[in-house]
C-alpha cells in the first residue's frame, strides 16, 4: 500500500492536525498505562524538530456526542505540560501558535458527528490546517470523522507509530515462522473479526482472552453470568472454530475463572471453573 511520507514534505510553519489516540486507562485520577502516550511521542517530536505547529486531537471513552466533563482530556494535556483547548472545533488559537507549538484539543467525540463519520463536522475540523496525520492505530478501524472523513478536506499522511504497528502486523501475516502461537485479548470479536479469521489460517495455535475468550466459552454453552460478552457473536465463533479445524490451528480459550460481584476494581474475588460460574458473577479475571 503506497503512503505519503512525512520525510517528503517541508513542515516548518504547517499546520498540523494530528490524530492520537489518548484512550488510556484512568483508575482514581491516574492514568495506569502510559504506553499509547508514550508511543505517540515519536511524531509529535519529529513534527515540534521539523517545525510544525502541533494540534493533537483525539477521543476519551464513549461519551456519545454528549460534553462529559468526566471525559474530558484536559488531564493529557496536564499531564503532557501542553496547553489545552476545551473545544476541538475552536480554531482561534491558531493565529498564536509558533513553529514547534503543541497543543492538544477536547474529546472529539463530545460531538455526534465524529462518531457519524459527518462530513459538514469532517470540513470544520479540517478547517485552518495545511495536513493530518493518523497516529492513532488503536481508533482506525472505526468510521469516524478524525479518521475517515478529514482524509477529504486535507492531504493524509501516516505517523511513526501507525507506521510502526502496520509493519509488525503485516510481518506477522507475510513472514511467519513456525511454530506460530497467537494470543489475543480485549472485549470484542466483533471489532477484531478479520484479524481472527486471517490468524487462524496461519497459527498453530490460538489463545483467546479478555472479554473476547469469555464469548468462545459461551458459544460452547457455558453459563457466563453478567459478563462481558457478546452473545450475538455464536454464529461467528463457531465459523471462526470451522476455519481453524481446516487450518489445523488449534483454539484455547480459559476455563478456571477469577469472579466477582461486580465489574469493580474493589469487588472480592474467588476462583472458580466456567462450569460453576453463577448468573450473577462477573468474569473479571483480575489478579
Ligand atoms: C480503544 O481503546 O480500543 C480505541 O481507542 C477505540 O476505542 P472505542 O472502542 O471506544 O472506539
Ligand atoms: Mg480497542
Amino acid at each position: 500500500m503506497a503512503m505519503n511520507s512525512l520525510y517528503d514534505i517541508d513542515l516548518s510553519g504547517k499546520y498540523v492536525l494530528l490524530r492520537d489516540d489518548f484512550n488510556v486507562q484512568i483508575v482514581d485520577g491516574k492514568i495506569t498505562d502510559l504506553f499509547r502516550i508514550e508511543s505517540s511521542k515519536k511524531t509529535i517530536d519529529f513534527l515540534v524538530n521539523h517545525g510544525a505547529k502541533v494540534v493533537i486531537c483525539s477521543h476519551f471513552g464513549r461519551p456519545n456526542g454528549q460534553v462529559d466533563k468526566d471525559l474530558s482530556l484536559k488531564f493529557v494535556a496536564d499531564f503532557l505540560h501542553i496547553p489545552f483547548i476545551p473545544d476541538c472545533l475552536d480554531k482561534s488559537f491558531l493565529s498564536n501558535m509558533k513553529n514547534g507549538d503543541v497543543v492538544l484539543l477536547e474529546n472529539l467525540r463530545f460531538y455526534t458527528g465524529e462518531e457519524n463519520n459527518d462530513d459538514d463536522f469532517a470540513k470544520k475540523l479540517a478547517t485552518g490546517f495545511d495536513l493530518y496525520i493518523n497516529d492513532a492505530f488503536a481508533v482506525s478501524h472505526r468510521k469516524c470523522a478524525s479518521i475517515i472523513g478529514i482524509t477529504k478536506y486535507l492531504p493524509a499522511y501516516p505517523g511513526f507509530l501507525l507506521l510502526y504497528e502496520i509493519e509488525n502486523l503485516t510481518n506477522i501475516l507475510q513472514n511467519t515462522h513456525k511454530p506460530l502461537f497467537a494470543f489475543i485479548g480485549g472485549a470484542k470479536i466483533s471489532t477484531n473479526l478479520g484479524l481472527l479469521k486471517k490468524l487462524v489460517t496461519i497459527a498453530d495455535a490460538l489463545i483467546v482472552g479478555g472479554g473476547m475468550g469469555t464469548t468462545f466459552a459461551y458459544s460452547h454453552g457455558y453459563n457466563v453470568g453478567n459478563s462481558l460478552c457478546e452473545k450475538n457473536m455464536v454464529d461467528v465463533v463457531l465459523e471462526i472454530e470451522s476455519i481453524a479445524q481446516q487450518h489445523n490451528c488449534q483454539i484455547f480459550y480459559p476455563l478456571d475463572k477469577g469472579v466477582g460481584e461486580n465489574f469493580d476494581k474493589n469487588a472480592t474475588r474467588e476462583n472458580r471453573s466456567i462450569k460453576n460460574i453463577y448468573d450473577t458473577d462477573v468474569i473479571m479475571d483480575r489478579t
